[in-house]
């Protein structure tokens, strides 16, 4: 069977202030009432028998209403603390059959012209099936540093990189046959938790003790802490020889730092100054002096400015921020 897993556990660090430790971004109701975590869930519903959401102790509850408002019936996987996306991913494995198909999708994308995905999807499925880790590959338009890099040749993949730094970036938008990476995979559980214990054996050994001792779907903290914590991205497809990449036709956006959301914005026609500035959160006027592509982030209890070109260094005060209120 096909089985739609929601990552949920990020609390999008990135963001902060737009994106609390107690509400994450991908619970904040920005359009029309929805959250991208509920857009997330009515995207993939037609497309799987069964949905699973992995998340974490401190947002479930913000997950359970969701699923409760769209009434979907789902298998609740709730970490006792985020421990990154591999082990995130080796939960809904162990949780499912070897040969059920899993899709795995973050929560927090925004994504448009619905035939591509559905036919995108498709496709990964008849790859999974024959035992393929299938990617799907984004057209790069920068060289951004916040995400994966495929090298491509029609669906082979050459090569996987992770979050290379700015130079290796621009060297591979220069090649032209770099795809990013979009987040979401398609395998069979089976088959990616082969390659997770061929390649990250602790992370295979220690998921698994933590899963094989879990109690309805909570798992237990101690054994959680062992865990190393690293990404499916650096564990599994920097390494595997089974990765296969599916074009993606659909329009994609990642709203992971404020650089993507400004981007996002100016494409909806948000306004920003002619140097290039721009307030989010708030109708207030606000007059930028001597300021270039400065972003205002104003929220009820915090605010941050930061120049747009600092976006990806927002995680690295993250948790100090988090302590002030
Ligand atoms: N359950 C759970 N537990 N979910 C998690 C955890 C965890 O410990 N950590 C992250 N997630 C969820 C996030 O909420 C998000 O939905 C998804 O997993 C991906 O995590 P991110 O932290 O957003 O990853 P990223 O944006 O740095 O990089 C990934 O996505 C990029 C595209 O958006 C990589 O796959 C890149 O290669 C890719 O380009
Ligand atoms: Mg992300």
């Amino acid at each position: 069977s096909i089985t739609h897993v929601i990552l949920t556990g990020g609390v999008g660090s990135r963001l902060w202030p737009l994106s609390r430790k107690s509400q994450p971004k991908q619970y904040l109701e920005i359009f029309e009432g929805k959250s991208l975590f509920e857009m997330t869930v009515d995207r993939n519903r037609h497309l799987a028998s069964k949905v699973m959401v992995v998340g974490n102790i401190d947002n479930h509850h913000l997950s359970n209403k969701v699923m409760g408002k769209t009434q979907t019936s789902y298998i609740n996987i709730v970490e006792a603390t985020p421990r990154n996306t591999a082990a995130a991913i080796a939960f809904a494995a162990f949780a499912s059959d070897p040969d059920d198909i899993l899709i795995i999708t973050p929560s927090d994308h925004i994504i448009d012209k619905m035939e591509n995905y559905n036919l995108a999807i498709s496709e990964a499925i008849i790859k999974a099936e024959d035992g393929f880790i299938v990617t799907f590959g984004i057209i790069p338009t920068k060289p951004e540093t916040g995400y994966g890099y495929i090298e491509s040749k029609g669906d082979k993949v050459i090569s996987f990189r992770e979050k290379p730094n700015e130079t290796t970036a621009k060297e591979f938008i220069s090649k032209g046959n770099f795809l990013w990476n979009s987040g979401m995979f398609c395998f069979k559980a089976g088959v990616l938790l082969e390659e997770l214990k061929q390649y990250q054996p602790d992370v295979y050994e220690k998921s698994k003790a933590v899963w094989e001792a879990n109690k309805e779907g909570f798992l237990n903290l101690d054994l959680s802490l062992e865990i190393p914590s690293i990404s499916i991205d650096y564990a599994v497809m920097e390494r595997s020889k089974k990765i296969k990449v599916v074009p993606a036709a659909f329009s994609w956006s990642d709203l992971g730092s404020f650089e993507s959301v400004y981007d996002y914005l100016v494409s909806k026609n948000h306004p920003i100054d002619k140097n290039g500035n721009m307030v989010i959160g708030s109708g207030k006027h606000t007059t930028f002096l001597g300021l270039k592509n400065t972003i205002f982030v104003y929220t009820d209890t915090a605010n941050l400015i930061l120049q747009k070109e600092n976006s990806q260094d927002v995680k690295d005060i993250y948790s100090e921020l988090e302590k002030i209120n």
